[in-house]
């Protein structure tokens, strides 16, 4: 009786074992995935409104960069949990990056709201060279 009992529960945990470390592998997959999901999205955002941004001012219409300008900023904060691919061991250097952009990009929203194109023409060549920095090393 206590012989089967105890080949029940050896049996048991054989069985159940590489299914629990299974779904505890599954749940990691998961997670990863979102987060790459997330940060991929949030990179086609800032490429999607900084265009928009750039049409705004191009045409003459300074204020109309302001929502552009906001939503950049908000996806922006998705770069504080980036994983990253390449260069993973740099992240205080990729922090620094994206807390320069985000500055870039609030100034840059303060400009539109008053609509100052002079600033916002120098503040986009900016912006776009910290894009590109950025991309250089970390995409
Ligand atoms: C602080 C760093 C940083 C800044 C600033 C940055 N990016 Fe990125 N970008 C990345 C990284 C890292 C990737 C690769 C993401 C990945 O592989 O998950 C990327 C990927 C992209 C992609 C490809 C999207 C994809 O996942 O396929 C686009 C488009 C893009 N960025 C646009 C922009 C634009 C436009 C700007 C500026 C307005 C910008 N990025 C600013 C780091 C940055």
């Amino acid at each position: 009786m206590l012989k089967t009992l105890v080949a029940v529960i050896v049996f048991s945990c054989i069985m159940v074992a590489p299914v629990c470390s299974r779904a505890g592998t599954d749940a990691a997959v998961d997670e990863h995935t979102k987060t790459m999901v997330r940060q991929h999205e949030s990179m086609l955002t800032l490429q999607r409104e900084w265009l928009a941004a750039k049409k705004a001012l191009d045409e003459g219409r300074a204020k109309d960069a302001l929502a552009p300008a906001n939503a950049m900023a908000e996806a922006a904060l998705v770069q504080d949990s980036f994983m990253l691919h390449k260069h993973p061991e740099k992240m205080g250097e990729f922090m620094e990056k994206s807390r320069r952009f985000r500055g870039l990009i609030d100034d840059f929203g303060k400009k539109a709201k008053s609509g100052d194109a002079r600033s916002l023409g120098r503040l986009t060549l900016k912006i776009d060279a910290a894009c590109d920095g950025c991309h250089k090393t970390f995409r």
